[in-house]
């Protein structure tokens, strides 16, 4: 009995080694799915959260993200806009068992894990903001183990901050409040009140 169960371990870390042990490839920058044949995201909403420590970001100063939840081991993190793909921004040292990942032609352009170590709160990453006017969201793959992901983890809307106001800070905190059920329609709304306001 007492053998049973680190040999089981032992094979669940065996499997996710199969996968990918040291990061995901820059083919994955894009749709941001495991190239794992036949291994579908979890359906169920994830039981993880993009936190910033800002609703607003200026060009060049620096906006911490951390993913709450459950401890994972592999992830792939990415600033975004509405109807793009692309990789914003630039991340700065990755924290420990993570590495940068080429995106956007952007060597910088995401982060990804080294390895199949533990990664929890304490794992912070910091992005450096580009000379953007857009709404940028945070977007991630978390995975728990080769065969237990989710996919599209998103924290709330930063917006580009104003000198000398809220800009539409308040927006990214109402997305915030309601993360998790619609935050795609709240970031088109938000949008739009930007483009109407901006
Ligand atoms: C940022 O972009 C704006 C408009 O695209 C431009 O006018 C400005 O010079 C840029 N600032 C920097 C620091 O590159
Ligand atoms: C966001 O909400 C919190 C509390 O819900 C409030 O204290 C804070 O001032 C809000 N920030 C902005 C920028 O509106």
């Amino acid at each position: 009995m007492e053998l049973l169960l680190p040999a089981c371990v032992m094979l669940q870390m065996l499997c996710f080694v199969s996968g990918y042990p040291s990061g995901a490839p820059t083919g994955a920058c894009e749709d941001m799915l495991p190239r794992h044949s036949g291994v579908l995201p979890q359906p169920s909403p994830a039981p993880y959260a993009l936190l910033v420590n800002s609703g607003t970001f200026q060009p060049g100063e620096a906006i911490t993200v951390t993913i709450t939840g459950p401890e994972y081991r592999g992830v792939l993190l990415e600033a975004r806009t509405l109807g793009s793909t692309n990789a914003l921004g630039s991340w700065r040292l990755p924290p420990p068992d993570t590495k940068f990942l080429q995106c956007t032609g952007n060597p910088q352009g995401a982060v990804t894990h080294s390895n199949t170590n533990l990664k929890g709160k304490t794992t912070v990453y910091s992005w450096i903001p580009p000379n953007s006017t857009s709404l940028i969201y945070f977007m991630a793959t978390v995975a728990q183990q080769r065969t237990v992901f989710w996919v599209n983890v998103r924290s709330a809307a930063l917006t580009r901050g104003k000198p000398g106001g809220l800009g539409l800070a308040t927006c990214a905190n109402a997305s915030a409040g309601i993360a998790g059920k619609k935050p795609l329609l709240l970031l088109v709304m938000c949008f739009l009140m930007l483009k109407v306001l901006g």
